[in-house]
């Protein structure tokens, strides 16, 4: 796989184009985080100090190939703008008629394609699309390790036609993510949370090989505390799961993975209610189980204390209510304080567990974040990534 920064010493008024995933929340034309944008511009910046001239791809939300100025990245580009202090020129015109010699006006340094799937052909990965997209530049870099899960033209096939290289922090992003799969130092321990069992199943399933501890929690627990024969009253919980936690229990057992669920929980008669806390065995009909009781967190935090390297994905608890976030806010604060004193390689990712540890600003103490969604969680299932194969990455 080339690397920008390491690969390409001449950028010099070449024409590069740059795939950012700038899929950021938008309401009445206003940015609501701007995270992903924020983590541009580094790249940005490093790339028009080359003095290269760059057209940005990016989508913003589902528009199913149809032009919907909901979906317009005008409040992007002007965002960009401001930030970079540099006009980014939002190119409307249809990409079929546009041609390499008059995009940049003169002394024009940056400009922004408009939301790539607003053609049917981006989702197609059609090749005669990927092909005219190529035209249009010199090279071409992947920096949205967020959307290289997606077969889609501005993400793999484009590849086939053109320079690539891997964007600074697509590379940055696949190093972490090998510290925690591949090239990983022991003890190892992953929480895992979030609402469904079975959407994380693939990932216990992969990690469990690698993993010292493997701690449940989040409303996935709830099926956990119920297949262990105890009431669960009214609490969030997944029909049909009994087959998946008797897999998770028996691959712990033959894989030496220590698989860790909350002794006792926080509960509530409404998600609006403040906590109760209450061994597992104490559950009445009429409890919502809504985060991890303090029994639980004391012992994660021993289990953190003592790993070298920590992979949080999914919140432990209803923590949209301040009543039941102590067990996400806790965990976060004990895995920030470690990584600060050096102790634990951490790598946080998904959109719950970023807020979470946003609200409590703490986005910049963990040795890596993940901002993507789906990528992340289809790495760690072990799958081969459809934009990462394709900058002929080898692991
Ligand atoms: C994301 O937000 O995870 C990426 O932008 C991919 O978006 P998608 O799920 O709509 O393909």
């Amino acid at each position: 796989m080339k690397l920008i920064q390491k690969d390409l010493a001449d950028l010099d008024q070449k024409i590069l184009l740059l795939r950012l995933d700038l899929n950021v929340p938008i309401k009445n034309e206003k940015i609501q985080d701007f995270n992903r944008i924020d983590k541009t511009l580094p790249t940005i910046k490093f790339l028009l100090k080359r003095k290269a001239k760059i057209i940005l791809i990016s989508h913003v939300g589902r528009p199913m190939g149809k032009k919907d100025s909901k979906f317009s990245l005008k409040p992007i580009s002007k965002s960009l703008s401001a930030k970079l202090s540099e006009n980014v020129r939002l190119i409307d015109q249809n990409i079929f008629e546009i041609k390499k010699n008059d995009i940049f006006k003169k002394n024009e340094k940056i400009v922004m394609l408009e939301n790539i799937r607003f053609y049917k052909e981006e989702e197609q990965n059609d090749l005669v699309f990927s092909k005219k997209l190529a035209s249009l530049g010199d090279l071409y870099v992947n920096e949205a390790f967020s959307c290289s899960h997606r077969n889609h033209a501005s993400v793999s096939q484009i590849t086939k036609h053109i320079d690539s290289y891997a964007g600074i922090n697509l590379a940055l992003e696949l190093e972490a993510l090998k510290k925690i799969t591949s090239e990983i130092t022991k003890p190892t321990t992953c929480l895992i949370g979030g609402s469904k069992i079975s959407t994380k199943i693939k990932i216990i399933r992969n990690l469990i090989t690698k993993f010292d501890n493997i701690i449940i929690v989040g409303a996935m627990a709830n099926n956990i505390i119920k297949f262990k024969g105890h009431e669960i009253g009214k609490s969030l919980c997944e029909k049909n799961c009994d087959e998946i936690i008797e897999e998770i229990f028996t691959l712990g057992k033959e894989n030496n993975c220590n698989i860790v669920i909350p002794e006792d929980v926080s509960v509530g008669k409404n998600f609006k209610d403040s906590s109760q806390n209450k061994d597992v065995n104490k559950i009445a009909k009429d409890d919502l189980i809504l985060d991890i009781g303090s029994k639980t967190i004391r012992k994660i935090i021993n289990l953190i204390k003592n790993s070298k390297t920590i992979l949080w994905n999914g919140p432990a608890g209803y923590f949209e209510n301040d009543n039941f976030a102590t067990g996400s806010f806790e965990l976060a604060k004990e895995i920030s304080a470690q990584t600060k004193s050096g102790n634990i390689f951490s790598v946080i990712g998904g959109g719950d567990t970023v807020s979470v540890i946003n609200k409590l600003k703490l986005f910049n103490d963990f040795n890596f974040v993940s901002t993507a969604g789906g990528a992340f969680l289809e790495y760690l299932e072990g799958k081969d990534l459809p934009g990462i194969k394709s900058l002929n990455y080898n692991e």
